[in-house]
């Protein structure tokens, strides 16, 4: 990879790795599995050592996830709450102890390995043995104040047990057991509600939620295992503190192991391995700490994580089961999708008996087929994916698996025709087979449910099934039609069979009518999400929501014209190049007249980069701005946005700095012919730009009135384009 490549990824990695940890830390809704998660930030964190010119505090890397909401009062901690770096196998443990080895010039070092609780940090701060407060890890030096929500939890005690220190922070992790967690779940089925993902997300969403009695309604426990500030010190060793955290009466991990060496420690984490599935909390991997406070000390942290301590991560769960069929399930966007069905088998905690086979591409590179022996795995969140097949032991005849011949050659819902059409994977570009009827029913209940999913509107209550039933009914085409289905109607959804009737009920079908109309008044970034617009994900849908002030601007966006317009410069640019590999230039003559071209076709885009699409990040490119215009023109867009317009619904961007001026940079000087300074001002910072006190390269323009003083010579001096009034009304219009 060429520096240059490096530093493209890099960026790419970071801007992605901060999306996941938004997702994790405050909205505890992530995307993709923790194991993904790290993997990715392992990748950064690769290229970043590869190519240290292109290190930086501000990457993810370098910084504790940041878990702080709105609504919570900030606190600092005494000491910072660090994070834990972590290891994946015996050679990286083996690599832990020989740092460690030569820094403190021993090879006799004593350990704890301690279960790692997969929860929420969260730091309690105790006086003179109260507890005062309770304060999420926050961005490590400062978290949110959630004492009234610690609170609910029945087991924490307000008071320690025994002789206390006048000050301590006890630090450890907040969660829920797998049985409130089933129970939870069990309770949002039968109201037809979408599913929590797994235990952790849910913890963490619950102590994030400002109404302390709702957050009472889920038990939630907590487990304690570090201390951080300690006034005066009371303990020498992690063991000591173990034993001092159970005298204080605080809950601890079931089963903690003092070894000395580090293949002791192997050992225990293999032991830790056996039991982890009985503990109350989830796990997902092993804690080793250097057992001695003083050896501790030595070792030190960096920014983000203590030298003395790592965590080992388990592989994630897997099992074998026979594949016994594959069937396909269209989407939202109309993908089709093969699913595999299972002979059911008991993993993770439940029975699984279907997982994701991902695409038909990854299918033949696996080589699985019907009747296969498969591995499937589950890493810790809801859907399990088939890993590989055993071809040793095939049955006689399994046939490779084809999509298109499994489908008909249509769509297995509709009817409709189907197309073959690029898709990202996780191994890159590939094919899929897509269904081309926008109004097919799959893609239409995929639609509504995603619109009323807690991503993006959150109409709580709406989940897939009843999403399924209204589409099935008739009752809902587009989503924004959810809004004319009566509460009557949709109290008598039957959501069972004739048979057995499941009807909806007054009670949920009021959650939905209340949740609906708080919608209303959600930003234009949360509807244009929820609308599935294709290409539009959830940042492109952020960075679109900033730079537009509703739907009918968006529609025929000056903005994603322009972006089209660069592109279609780029291309030119390229094809004129006198050097182009598609289209060399053949005379010496030609030469020189494309080379004056392409000049001028720099100086444009140049021009576009520095004016109307400054500070556009990359999200909003050729292929979004394609995407969204066409959509909008086209009569399934066209019949949203006027769905919208008859329902009163007109959510508004969050536009910071939308205008004529956007991205621009003003000085004044001297005294307008009429506008005062400050009217002046406040026109700028209106059309989004902003005022500057002195002169310097980046001012975009100086403003000069008479008497201008050194500013304009300045300006002069610096090439900076200087305006008057008249011109600046004129720029402004
Ligand atoms: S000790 C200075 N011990 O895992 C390091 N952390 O992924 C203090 N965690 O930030 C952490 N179980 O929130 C420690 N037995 C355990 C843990 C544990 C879970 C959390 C902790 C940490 C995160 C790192």
């Amino acid at each position: 990879m060429t520096p240059a490549e490096a530093k493209d990824k890099i960026t790419a990695l970071r801007a992605e790795v901060s999306h996941h940890d938004e997702l994790y830390y405050r909205r505890a809704l992530p995307e993709i599995t923790d194991f993904d998660y790290d993997q990715l930030k392992r990748e950064l964190a690769d290229l970043e050592a590869q190519f240290p010119q292109f290190a930086s505090a501000a990457s993810p890397t370098q910084r504790v996830g940041d878990d702080r909401v709105q609504g919570f009062q900030e606190v600092a901690h005494r000491q910072k709450m660090l994070s834990l770096d972590n290891t994946y196998n015996e050679t990286e443990l083996r690599a832990f102890h020989a740092r460690l080895v030569k820094l403190l010039e021993t090879d006799d070092l004593r350990y704890t390995v301690e279960p790692k609780i997969d929860g929420l940090a969260v730091s309690l701060t105790y006086e003179d043995g109260q507890l005062v407060r309770a304060v999420t890890r926050g961005k490590g030096d400062r978290g949110d104040d959630i004492t009234a929500n610690a609170l609910t939890i029945a087991t924490l005690p307000r008071q320690l047990s025994g002789a206390a220190p006048r000050l301590v922070e006890i630090r450890g992790e907040i969660y829920l057991t797998q049985a409130e967690f089933d129970r939870i779940n069990a309770e949002r089925a039968a109201a037809s509600e979408e599913l929590y993902a797994n235990p952790r997300n849910l913890a963490a969403g619950t102590i994030k939620q400002l109404d302390s009695a709702e957050v009472a309604r889920r038990k939630l426990a907590i487990v304690l295992y570090s201390l951080g500030a300690c006034e005066p010190e009371v303990v020498r060793s992690q063991t000591d503190l173990q034993k001092k955290l159970r005298a204080w009466g605080l809950p601890v991990v079931e089963k903690y192991w003092t070894v000395r060496g580090i293949d002791e420690a192997w050992v225990a984490i293999g032991e830790l391995d056996k039991l982890r599935r009985t503990f109350a909390y989830g796990t997902d991997g092993a804690v080793v700490k250097l057992d001695d406070v003083a050896q501790q000390r030595i070792a030190g942290a960096t920014d983000k994580s203590p030298r003395w301590a790592i965590a080992y991560k388990y592989k994630p769960d897997t099992a074998r089961t026979r594949l016994k069929s594959i069937t396909i399930q269209v989407g939202k966007t109309g993908i089709l999708s093969p699913v595999a069905e299972l002979d059911p088998v008991f993993l993770s905690l439940s029975t699984i008996s279907r997982a994701t086979l991902h695409n038909e591409d990854e299918i033949r590179r696996k080589d699985i087929r019907v009747g296969d022996l498969v591995e499937i795995e589950r890493a810790g969140e809801v859907i399990p994916a088939v890993l590989r097949s055993f071809p040793d032991e095939r049955p006689r005849g399994a046939k490779e698996f084809d999509l298109f011949a499994a489908v008909d050659g249509k769509c297995p819902v509709c009817g409709g025709k189907i197309a073959r059409v690029e898709v990202d994977t996780e191994s890159g570009i590939g094919a899929a087979w897509k269904c081309q009827n926008y109004d097919c029913r799959a893609q239409r209940a995929g639609r509504l449910g995603f619109f009323c999913s807690r991503r993006a509107l959150a109409i709580d209550g709406l989940g897939e099934t009843v999403a399924a039933k209204l589409v099935e009914l008739d009752l809902v085409r587009d989503p924004p039609e959810v809004y004319d289905v009566s509460l009557e109607t949709l109290a008598t959804l039957n959501l069972g069979t004739a048979e057995e009737p499941r009807i909806f009920g007054e009670k949920n079908a009021a959650k939905i009518v209340a949740a609906r109309e708080a919608a209303r008044t959600l930003p234009l970034e949360k509807w244009l999400y929820a609308l599935s617009v294709p290409d539009v994900g959830e940042s492109t849908a952020r960075e679109l929501g900033k730079r537009h002030r509703n739907f009918a601007e968006l529609a025929d966006s000056p903005l994603l014209h322009t972006v089209l317009k660069k592109a279609e410069l780029i291309e030119r640019r390229e094809l004129e190049a006198p050097a182009s590999r598609k289209n060399p230039a053949k005379t010496d003559e030609e030469k020189a007249r494309r080379k004056e071209l392409c000049a001028e076709l720099d100086a444009e885009i140049a021009a576009l980069d520095a004016g109307p699409l400054a500070g556009v990040p990359s999200e909003i490119g050729p292929a979004v701005a394609a995407s969204a215009l066409e959509f909008f023109a086209s009569p399934p867009g066209r019949r949203l946005l006027a769905k919208l317009r008859a329902l009163g619904i007109d959510p508004w961007g969050t536009v910071v700095e939308v205008g004529a001026f956007t991205g621009k940079t003003f000085v004044l000087t001297g005294t307008l012919p009429t506008l005062k300074r400050e009217e002046a001002e406040q026109k700028i910072l209106a059309a989004g730009g902003k005022v500057s006190g002195s002169v310097s390269k980046k001012t975009s323009f100086v403003l000069a009135g008479a008497e201008a003083g050194s500013k304009l010579d300045k300006a002069r001096e610096l090439g900076v384009r200087v305006i008057d009034e008249a011109e600046f009304l004129r720029l402004l219009r």
